[in-house]
């Protein structure tokens, strides 16, 4: 069986003001009546193919994970809670330590970021299936998604050789790149787009992690050996924590290891990274106006407007996000996105 491990330990800055410093994206409910939380939860929940989910999150988080689990009535392996934000590459040194120390050191490992949207069917499955595969021949296994635009938020990958069991050899990955970069990678047609998650064995992963990036590994192993445990929760040493660098594990690993390899999966997949992502998988209106909650639209097409309670009124509008949370809002062109992460960041106080 997998040993699933869902990162919710990200801020997810961009998709304020719905997405807080008290409640970040994967933990609200903004289309559907479940989290981006939750419906990681649903899709490691089989028990077959799933040993009970590990999650990783911050310190902050913890009530917000247990309640939304229960709420879904998964049972947790664990809550592991990182004392401060170091970054993935931790995230996923920790991880596998402690999947190992649970499961044994073959132990195959899914890490699921928890800010996807995802269709889980068959192909899904078989994705996975493959995937897991190639990780108990050593493989740090990634998902390659078909790219349409050359987004600058994602990693590259370029496909290699065909291996036995389906996946590909990795043959250069390349984590956001620059426009110019991603316009020349999408147009040579040979890359997909990293989907985030990975699979791997406990063991192989700590064996890249400790030639590629000794320092996360010597941080994380001392963070878990003084963790302290209650209930579900698994407190690590926040001294020792803090000593790992604060890197993505798409740098400190994915970009420099010769052992990665690519499942091509035509799955139902997004980011739900920025507004002009949720207005891209939103149901749109013949005006191609995504709405959601309390708003009216006059002469207005292509924009995403959401509101709770506040009645929301948008005339003469095109291509914007107009967010409205109980206390703030926010408006902004679409197609700056990508930006409202630095908009966040003048804001900091506010948060
Ligand atoms: N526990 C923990 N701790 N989780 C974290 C932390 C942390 O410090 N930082 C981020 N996460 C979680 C986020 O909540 C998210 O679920 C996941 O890890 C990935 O982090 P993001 O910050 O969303 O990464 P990204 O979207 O910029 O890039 C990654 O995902 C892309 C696809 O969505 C990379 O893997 C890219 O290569 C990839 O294309
Ligand atoms: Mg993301």
């Amino acid at each position: 069986k997998i040993v699933p491990v869902i990162m919710a330990g990200g801020k997810g800055t961009r998709l304020w003001p719905l997405s807080r410093a008290t409640a970040a994206k994967q933990f609200i409910r903004f289309i559907g009546d479940k989290t981006l939380f939750q419906g990681t939860l649903d899709r490691v929940s089989d028990p077959e193919l799933y040993e009970p989910p590990l999650v990783v999150t911050n310190e902050e988080f913890r009530f917000l994970v247990a309640e939304q689990a229960r709420e879904e009535g998964i049972k947790l392996s664990g809550i592991v809670l990182e004392p401060e934000a170091r970054n993935t590459a931790a995230a996923v040194a920790v991880a596998a330590l402690i999947a190992a120390d649970l499961y044994g050191k073959d132990a195959v490992v899914q890490i699921l970021p928890s800010d996807h949207d995802i269709i889980a069917d068959d192909t899904y499955r078989n994705c996975v299936a493959t995937a897991a595969a190639a990780a108990r021949t050593g493989k740090i296994v990634t998902f390659g998604i078909t790219p349409n635009e050359p987004a600058t938020g994602y990693g590259y990958i370029e496909l290699g050789d065909a291996l036995p069991g389906g996946a590909h050899a990795v043959k250069r990955f390349v984590e956001k790149p620059k426009l110019e970069d991603a316009e020349k990678m999408l147009a040579s047609g040979n890359f997909f787009w990293n989907s985030g998650m990975f699979v791997f064995s406990a063991e192989h992963m700590l064996a890249e992690l400790r030639t590629l990036a000794p320092e996360v590994v010597a941080a994380s192993e001392k963070s878990v050996e003084k963790s302290t445990k209650d209930l579900d929760f698994i407190r690590l040493d926040a001294a020792a924590f803090a000593e790992n660098p604060n890197i993505s594990i798409d740098y400190a690993v994915m970009e420099k290891t010769p052992n990665a390899a690519v499942v091509p999966s035509p799955i139902t997949w997004s980011d739900l990274g920025s507004w002009d992502a949720v207005w891209k998988i939103g149901e749109a209106d013949a005006d191609g106006n995504v709405v959601s909650g309390n708003a009216t639209l006059v002469n207005t097409r292509n924009s995403l407007v959401m509101s709770r309670d506040n009645h929301l009124a948008v005339q003469g509008m095109e291509g914007v996000a107009v967010i409205a949370s109980e206390d703030a809002v926010y408006v902004g062109r679409l197609d700056d996105s990508q930006q409202v992460g630095n908009l966040v960041k003048l804001l900091a106080a506010d948060r």
